[in-house]
């Protein structure tokens, strides 16, 4: 059996870094394994202009410990305010990588995102013609769609739509969560890619509310049931270039995800690679991680892969889950995959 495993150093093409303190203690855990990440920019304020991207890359560099290996990719946080040509300034320079969608009342800090997207057509036009990938939160916010089902409706009202009109368009379906978007990411050509995060992976939404409400498992989008965890998985492994990984760390205080009305989020920067080798050897699918993880997100955003390694050891014990992490304001849970976890990086 194959007891280690070395990969190219990989990126995470959806990650949540925060700001102030939170950034500084979860900053390390990225750069630790990973080359690159792609910054999502729903801070409060978000990250809506050039100048906003780069005054928030010069504090995520401040956070970097001394000697990692790490680069944040900025995006912008769409709004129906933002400003084209700023944008694509942004983008020319190498400011920025992408620029992200979030349907207004989504999820975390989206209440500055967009309610009509006739109103950000120009901005998408622009965006089509400089090549700037759009990153999209695939859900309606219609209070009236099950929220089950929300990523499929999206597809349906909105995706679709947009791509009929902006066939140009680079689009990232973030978090694919059903069966539906792996369908619909096959089927879309070069155009359209998506990115899969560790946690939906493992859990299905049995994990969350059946024998008790499990807080540090609720996200955005919710895991769906088990056929479509299924889905996601077969999307992983199958070696498509469409599919690759974005992590969606993202960090909450165990009092803010342990409250009467918990936030969405889970933390799985620092065991990411470990669970991912776990459940790709389990499928008999190690030889395709590399792709996943360091391979298929760069081709689909025009960079080079990261020249590094990581190497993961197989233990004979299971590995306990990495403790919460202590901040000045609060412990932070990382991610229990509730399976057994052999492997851990050891450089
Ligand atoms: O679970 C989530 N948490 N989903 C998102 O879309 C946002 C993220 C966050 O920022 O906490
Ligand atoms: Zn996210």
């Amino acid at each position: 059996m194959t007891d280690t495993i070395t990969l190219t150093r990989p990126d995470d093409w959806h990650l949540h870094l925060r700001d102030g303190a939170m950034l500084d203690a979860v900053t390390p855990d990225t750069a630790a394994d990973f080359g690159r990440a792609l910054i999502m920019p729903n801070l409060v304020p978000p990250v809506v202009t050039g100048a906003d991207a780069a005054a928030y890359r010069d504090r995520i560099m401040a956070a970097i410990p001394a000697g990692a290996d790490f680069t944040p990719m900025m995006t912008l946080y769409l709004t129906e305010g933002t400003d084209p040509d700023d944008l694509v300034a942004a983008a020319k320079s190498g400011l920025i990588t992408a620029v992200k969608l979030y349907p207004a009342g989504a999820t975390t800090n989206s209440a500055s995102g967009v309610r009509d997207i006739d109103k950000v057509m120009p901005v998408l036009e622009a965006m089509a013609e400089a090549d700037v990938p759009l990153c999209v939160h695939g859900e309606v916010t219609d209070p009236e769609i099950d929220i089950f089902d929300r990523e499929a409706v999206f597809i349906d009202r909105v995706l679709d739509p947009l791509r009929t009109r902006l066939p140009q368009l680079r689009v990232v379906m973030e978090h694919v969560t059903t069966s539906d978007g792996v369908e619909y990411v096959k089927g879309g050509g070069d155009s359209i890619a998506a990115t899969l995060t560790t946690h939906h992976l493992f859990i299905n939404r049995n994990h969350i509310l059946a024998g008790g409400i499990r807080p540090h498992y609720y996200c955005l989008p919710v895991a769906k049931r088990e056929s479509h965890r299924r889905a996601l998985l077969t999307a992983a492994m199958s070696g498509d270039a469409s599919f690759f990984l974005g992590t969606d760390s993202a960090p909450h205080l165990d009092q803010a995800k342990l409250a009467p009305c918990g936030c969405a989020g889970i933390y799985t920067a620092p065991n990411t690679l470990a669970c991912l080798a776990q459940i790709f050897e389990a499928e008999g699918a190690l030889d395709r991680l590399n792709g996943f993880v360091a391979v298929h997100g760069a081709a689909f955003y025009g960079v080079p892969v990261n020249g590094g390694t990581v190497t993961l050891r197989r233990e004979t014990d299971a590995q306990p889950v990495p403790e919460a992490r202590a901040t000045p304001e609060g412990a932070l849970t990382v991610f229990d995959p509730m399976v057994p976890i052999h492997w851990t990086v050891v450089g």
